[in-house]
């Protein structure tokens, strides 16, 4: 049985698909062990209660990033997590925190990587009128939005849309392609070749 670990800000989208997957063994032998927000009162966190997960927030703000990293990490271990899951956290990782979980840090972007990392993908991709984005799940490392690559999806878009419409069919995709991401971490067949995910 794996134990995976939330790390999530806000709404908690990616999260509660994630849980359902879970639950219906589309992520065979792993189990939500801890979901964690800086946050106060958010809507991720509440979606946890209500699933009857166990949750914790620790509030990052005025903590030094590396102090509340190592505040994080302590909870993460006590529940000898082997995988940890950003899904909406809205904090950058001290490199001490990557170091701690090498290769089992994985994050989810709104945009084909490398274009448009950073804050407001979908905006940034919609306003340089790109025909295509959709969203990346990948390895965390020291650089923002930048480890390897584990799956992407893409999502045309349309003439009709807006930023917002936009969003919502991309958001639609996160939610399958951190499953995918997340199955393909846990079977552990693959290798890292250069930057490149390759499967065995
Ligand atoms: C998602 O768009 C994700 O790609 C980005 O932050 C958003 C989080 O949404 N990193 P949610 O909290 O999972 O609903």
């Amino acid at each position: 049985m794996k134990n995976i670990g939330m790390l999530l800000s806000g709404r908690g989208s990616n999260f509660e698909a994630i849980a359902k997957n879970v639950a219906e063994r589309r992520i065979p032998d792993a189990r939500i062990a801890i979901v964690i927000s800086n946050k106060h009162e958010t809507a991720g966190i509440e979606t946890a209660r209500r699933l009857g997960l166990e949750s914790l927030v620790i509030p990052s703000k005025g903590m030094q990033r590396e102090e509340h990293d190592r505040a994080v990490a302590a909870e993460l271990k006590k529940r000898n997590v082997d995988l940890v899951c950003l899904a909406g956290y809205m904090r950058l990782l001290s490199p001490w925190f990557v170091q701690q979980f090498p290769r089992r840090i994985l994050n989810i972007h709104p945009s084909l990587l490398p274009a448009f990392p950073g804050l407001e993908a979908q905006q940034q991709a919609f306003a340089y009128g790109v025909k295509v984005s959709g969203c990346s799940v990948h390895f965390v490392d020291e650089e923002l939005d930048h480890g390897p690559i584990i799956v992407q999806r893409a999502v045309n878009v349309q003439d009709g849309d807006d930023e917002h419409t936009l969003a919502a069919r991309i958001l639609d995709q996160e939610h399958i392609a951190y499953t995918e991401a997340i199955n393909v971490v846990l079977e552990g067949n693959f290798q890292i070749v250069g930057r490149r995910l390759v499967r065995k």
